[in-house]
């Protein structure tokens, strides 16, 4: 089983200063003087011709396809997508995507604006109350998604994941006998010692979710938002690999070390490759993985 891992696409989307509201203005300000020309669509196109010639089994998006969750950049987002949107893909919102209570549903009736766009490929919705639990089977594995995600202020981006939704996915497992699952959440779980975030970015009670997630630890835990790549390894506190595969399109620098995973499954080994954008090659090639084992892993 083949499973490729992107994250934090950020695709470049112009859009008319005029129909930018609220919080979408400085968000876009902030976005076109600093990322955009991190982001040339190139890049993406050679993430295309990559996944294609790996053919994988499951394409997992993590979160963070637009910059500002407007209308239009989730039009132009489902048309760049195209390509790897099939029965093969699992994707979950990230907090750019629920950046305005409009894109996440929290006003009116109507739908959250990623629901409305990729509902298809976002599993199927577990009845709970309200909250977000979505799950997709491919072979023998249970792909699980969470929404870490809620609107707010320019200035915060953290997370928040319910513990009655890590009760209610226990539960789901158990009952269905699903064995092997793969957890997949916008905001990281752990972080590298020298990659620790703040409080206004981390995902608020996530050593809690972590204490919950011993009874029926998942095989690896799948998220972005920190911009860089890391693996790590299972450890006794978190025994799982965290994976982070943000950004994958954005341009290698010092502080962003970019690119994607792939994870290799037989049942009762994991073989993780990474894979980022050569300028020599104008492709994605394979490369070392930024892991850290256990003893490295005491950062929080
Ligand atoms: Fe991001
Ligand atoms: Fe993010």
């Amino acid at each position: 089983m083949k499973l490729v891992h992107l994250s934090d696409l950020h695709f470049p989307v112009a859009l008319p200063f005029m129909t930018l509201k609220g919080k979408m203005i400085p968000g876009y300000m902030n976005y076109t003087f600093r990322r955009m020309r991190k982001y040339p669509i190139f890049l993406w196109d050679a993430i295309v011709r990559k996944v294609e010639s790996i053919n994988p089994d499951i394409i997992v998006i993590s979160g963070d396809i637009t910059n500002v969750s407007h209308r239009t950049e989730y039009e132009e987002s489902k048309k760049i997508l195209a390509p790897v949107l099939g029965d093969k893909t699992f994707m979950i919102p990230g907090n750019h995507d629920r950046y305005t209570s409009i894109a996440a549903g929290t006003k009116g009736l109507d739908l959250p604006y990623y629901e409305k766009f990729f509902s298809p490929w976002m599993g199927e919705s577990i009845p709970l109350q309200k909250d977000y639990l979505r799950i997709k089977k491919i072979g023998k594995l249970a792909l699980v998604g969470w929404d870490s995600n809620m609107p707010l202020s320019v200035l915060n981006a953290y997370g928040y994941v319910g513990e009655e939704i890590v009760h209610s996915t226990l539960e789901y497992l158990e009952k269905e006998k699903l064995d092997q699952y793969i957890l997949i959440c916008h905001h990281p779980i752990w972080n590298p010692p020298e990659r620790q975030e703040s409080s206004g970015h981390k995902m608020k009670n996530r050593e809690e979710i972590a204490e919950l997630l011993k009874k029926r630890p998942p095989l690896a835990y799948l998220h972005g938002h920190v911009h860089t790549n890391w693996v790590k390894y299972p450890d006794p506190e978190k025994p799982y690999y965290v994976i982070n595969s943000a950004s994958s399109t954005r341009i290698s620098d010092k502080r962003h070390q970019s690119g994607f995973h792939l994870m290799e499954w037989n049942e009762t080994q994991i073989n993780i490759k990474r894979f980022t954008f050569s300028n020599e090659e104008g492709e994605f090639t394979e490369t070392q993985t930024i892991s850290y084992q256990e003893k490295e892993t005491n950062g929080r």
